[in-house]
């Protein structure tokens, strides 16, 4: 028993030394990664396979340029590892994990519109008219997100937890992930606030074991959805659709009825449905707006980086028409094929994403449907910001960066977008 355990030790720790290794022999040149965006090309990429014959295995590929992950948020899981058994165990973890039943969807659809209507009147119950958009999408992701992948308890501990809480992990979380893109990343053995953070959401979690960090799960789901969630909000509610009643309704409708028929429903003379919102909305705002895979050539010593360009590969012009950088659901009516072959917001095989033909999809149109549905009318968004005020009435695509509308707030009688 005592060699099992010390043989894993070992092992483990040889393996991360040499992903640290080849992380680190090749730091000086992430500032070169290339860029591809021809839709074939990229499928290549997320695969390993691109152009020369890589050397380095699949998994291997793309657990390297993932290693900051695992140095920040103290993770390690389906992108970190290139373990083949423990990848194959995480998926099929994650993937009946996000196995939902129509009678919880529905027990979604309640928690999501009620999480809405109880931020709405604030801590003390007196209604309250200015509340900071980003805090908003992220405690109704993680609310649902963690309610999904751990338990389902309608009254543990995790469903207790307060909303200042949630509010600080999301902070926590986004601010490492932008410092884990610098030279210096944050460790997180040593980031006791990311830790207190984490340990105020998931009380009964070992989160020093790699392995058992709850973020292994909460990261690939809470990080895609709220952003996805965030940019298609502003879009339907107070941009291009702000004066599209019909996909208001499209998606509050699907929100307190998480159904296919529902999800799909396109109304009078071929309307559009919460399915063709939500394919829109990670058209053209794909969470991974890029995947990284490691490349090591055959006579070379070093790796290089190269990024599959999903948002490029979303948005070209020669594919998608002159529109194509702009929010248009009624182009899901009739899609082609090149277009199809054009579009992988849940990446590609061999790894696509479990939550790509259900899960994910429903899930943002649930947290936006609610959003909607239960935001009233006379709620404007604001900044103090004039040159984010002047960029979201631009009416052009939004911001991609992860903290573009950090200055953003919803005003109840306050400041006009429109
Ligand atoms: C809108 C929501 C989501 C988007 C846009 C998204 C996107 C992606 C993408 C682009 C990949 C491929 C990454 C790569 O090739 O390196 C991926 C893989 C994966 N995603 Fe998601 N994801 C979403 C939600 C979720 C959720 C809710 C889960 C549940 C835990 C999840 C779990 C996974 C797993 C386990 C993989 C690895 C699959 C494999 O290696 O076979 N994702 N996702």
């Amino acid at each position: 028993m005592f060699l099992m355990i010390f043989t894993t030790l070992v092992a483990s720790l040889a393996c991360f030394i040499f992903l640290y290794y080849l992380l680190y022999s090749n730091r000086s040149g992430e500032s070169h990664i290339s860029r591809i965006n021809d839709p074939n090309l990229c499928r290549l990429v997320i695969a390993g396979r691109y152009k020369k014959h890589n050397q380095l295995p699949p998994l291997l590929a793309r657990a390297l340029p993932n290693q900051r992950l695992r140095i920040a948020f103290g993770i390690n899981n389906v992108f970190t590892s290139n373990d083949e058994s423990y990848v194959k165990d995480f998926v099929k973890k994650a993937k009946d994990s996000i196995k939902v039943t129509p009678d919880e969807w529905s027990y979604l659809s309640d928690h999501a519109r009620n999480v809405v209507k109880t931020y709405l009147m604030g801590s003390d119950n007196s209604p309250v008219v200015r509340i900071k958009l980003t805090s908003l999408i992220q405690v109704l992701s993680m609310r649902l997100a963690i309610w999904v992948l751990f338990g389902r308890a309608k009254d543990g501990p995790t469903y207790r937890v307060q909303d200042r809480d949630l509010v600080s992990l999301a902070e926590a979380i986004n601010q490492r992930w932008l410092a884990s893109k610098g030279n210096e990343i944050p460790r997180f053995e040593e980031d006791h606030d990311l830790q207190a953070g984490l340990s105020a959401v998931f009380p009964d979690h070992n989160i020093l074991d790699p392995e058992g960090n709850p973020l292994n799960l909460v990261m690939p789901a809470f990080e895609t959805l709220w952003r996805a969630a965030l940019r298609m909000f502003i879009e339907v509610r107070f941009i291009t659709g702000r004066r599209s009643p019909e996909w208001h309704q499209a998606l509050a409708e699907f929100a307190r009825k998480p159904t296919k028929e529902q999800f799909t429903l396109q109304g009078a003379e071929g309307g559009i449905s919460a399915e063709f919102l939500v394919s829109e909305a990670l058209r053209l705002y794909p969470p991974t707006r890029r995947i990284h895979r490691a490349f090591k050539w055959a006579g070379s010593d070093s790796t290089v980086t190269i990024a599959a360009d999903i948002e490029a590969s979303h948005s070209m012009a020669s594919i998608w028409g002159p529109d194509a950088t702009t929010f248009n659901p009624r182009r899901w009516g009739s899609i082609s094929a090149e277009q199809r072959n054009a579009y992988f917001p849940f990446g590609s095989r061999p790894f696509l994403c479990p939550a790509s033909s259900v899960f994910g999809p429903w899930m943002i149109g649930l947290l936006v449907g609610a959003l909607i549905g239960e935001l009233p009318k006379d709620w404007r968004l604001d900044s103090a910001n004039q040159a984010v005020l002047k960029d979201l009435n631009s009416g052009g695509r939004l911001r991609g960066e992860r903290d573009a509308y950090e200055e953003v707030w919803l005003a109840k009688d306050l400041g006009r977008v429109d």
